[in-house]
């Protein structure tokens, strides 16, 4: 098989926010209690943080990290997690049936953030709460007034504000498993009067307001045009959350499930932008696709874990060669949509559907998502270059699936060209031509492959991992491949 790419420096798609590959800490499983936090570990340092985990995640440099939730955070105290640790509640959590300790709660996740090189992307309450706890916990961290909250902060430790920009007004509200759904309308509300008078507690946040859970929520559109409605002058982002998985067996159409997040994220644009013109607006609302991943492997197993447990073992999904794929085309998804995709979340980071997994009390290790997502957080800075793919296609799923899925980003400092490209072929290899219209010389190829696509990673053995190809005249990707191309640029 043959593929031409051709692009051009300067036919721009946009430049690439840092934050596009963000990731995401709920108070989920072991993704806090047993991940980050194990004040007994080996590796942990004075505040429980675990050194190891710390460590890898420190090696993907992640710019923004979302908390405490997810679904958790629709029935979260925040106060519960400040403060002296001995004094602290132990609450029936209901969004996951578990115990929370509350032994980690802000005072020490942006200690932890700060010690990872990440920015916190802090979600608010609206399914039990609302404006009024909002407004206080954004005084409380980011207060700078001699006033109550700020001066709680204070009395905490914390004499310096944490200045958190980024802020979610709750989490996929609409979705009937969330602790207090709301209607469309309800929540378009509720969400506005939170956002003013968060930014009247501090203007320079950011916030983003709750879209679809997921693309095919019934009320999908209908949610998404009422929020922009109400709270279109108060927010700066709106949400878009999906997970895929292989669910039924079929590899072929499995591996083409970027083009539902592609399709996703085009129909949530067009109706940012149909509000704009109803409001005859000048401002644009970009999009934080804050929750995508692959999750499935693990929604049977999870249903035998007992309720009322501290720390249970929950979504974790052990990833394998196939997912890997699909995670390096919504990546590369991401990457063509950068636009107006300005935020996004792998979710999890930790032990829940996360590329990072650790033993109880023992060893951290990473799972096949994890190269993909490196890669991406590693390669893609600078602008996003618009790409044309000339390469055949498969049916699969009553969808024709492009071989080869690709995008590629321009660093001006390096003067390099990265092409990241997945060939979603279970059979054959590709043979990649370029068409850059300038001179380049390709000076690395990454790649993870394998003739499993079942192949699976464990603390004990990595069998998928990202290997260097040695430079040919010929480019070859292989069959079911993930790869990142780096030319310069002569
Ligand atoms: O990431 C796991 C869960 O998926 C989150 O809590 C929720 O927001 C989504 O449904």
């Amino acid at each position: 098989m043959n593929c031409t790419i051709k692009l051009s420096i300067g036919d721009e798609i946009g430049k690439i926010d840092r934050r596009l590959f963000g990731s995401f800490i709920e108070h989920l499983g072991r993704a806090v209690y047993g991940g980050i936090y194990e004040p007994d570990h080996p590796s942990a340092d004075k505040n429980g943080f675990r050194g190891d985990v710390l460590e890898v995640v420190k090696e993907l440099k992640v710019p923004v990290i979302r908390y405490p939730g997810g679904n958790f955070v629709s029935g979260y105290n925040w106060e519960d997690g400040t403060g002296d640790k001995a004094l602290r509640p132990r609450k029936m959590e209901l969004a996951w049936q578990a115990v929370e300790t509350n032994q980690v709660g802000i005072d020490e996740f942006q200690e932890w953030a700060r010690l990872a090189d990440s920015e916190v992307m802090m979600a608010v309450n609206l399914g039990t709460r609302g404006a009024d706890e909002a407004r206080q916990l954004v005084e409380y961290c980011n207060g700078t007034a001699d006033t109550y909250y700020a001066d709680m902060r204070r009395k905490n430790g914390f004499e310096k504000p944490f200045g958190i920009k980024l802020w979610c007004l709750g989490n996929e509200m609409d979705g009937a498993w969330q602790i207090c759904a709301q209607t469309p309308y309800e929540y378009a509300r509720k969400a506005c009067e939170a956002a003013k008078v968060m930014k009247w507690t501090d203007d320079s946040i950011e916030l983003v307001a709750c879209g679809s859970s997921n693309s095919g929520s019934p009320t999908f559109g209908v949610w998404e045009e009422t929020v922009l409605r109400e709270c279109y002058d108060h927010i700066d982002y709106l949400s878009l959350h999906n997970y895929y998985g292989n669910r039924d067996g079929d590899s072929a159409s499995y591996l083409g499930s970027s083009l539902d997040m592609d399709g996703f994220i085009k129909k949530v644009t067009a109706i940012c932008d149909k509000i704009k013109a109803e409001k005859n607006s000048e401002k644009q609302i970009n999009l934080s696709f804050d929750e995508w991943n692959v999750w499935y492997h693990s929604n049977e197993g999870d249903k035998e874990i007992p309720k009322w447990t501290v720390a249970p073992p929950q979504l974790e999904d052990i990833y394998n060669l196939e997912d890997a794929l699909v995670v390096g085309t919504l990546l590369i998804t991401l990457i063509k949509n950068c636009d107006r995709v300005k935020i996004g979340c792998l979710a999890q980071l930790v032990n829940v559907i996360a590329p990072i997994m650790t033993e109880n009390g023992g060893r951290v290790w990473k799972q096949t998502i994890f190269y993909p997502y490196g890669h991406a957080l590693k390669y893609a800075r600078g602008t996003a270059l618009k790409i044309e793919t000339e390469v055949g296609s498969y049916t699969a799923g009553g969808k024709e699936i492009p071989f080869i899925e690709a995008a590629s980003v321009y660093n001006e400092e390096e003067k390099e060209i990265n092409v990241f490209a997945v060939n979603r072929s279970m059979e054959e290899e590709c043979r990649l031509d370029t068409d850059f219209g300038a001179g380049t010389e390709l000076i690395r190829h990454l790649t993870v492959t394998g003739d499993d696509l079942k192949a699976e990673n464990s603390a004990d053995i990595c069998r998928v991992t990202e290997e260097e190809v040695k430079i040919t005249e010929n480019v070859l990707l292989p069959k079911q491949s993930w790869n990142v191309l780096t030319y310069k640029i002569r």
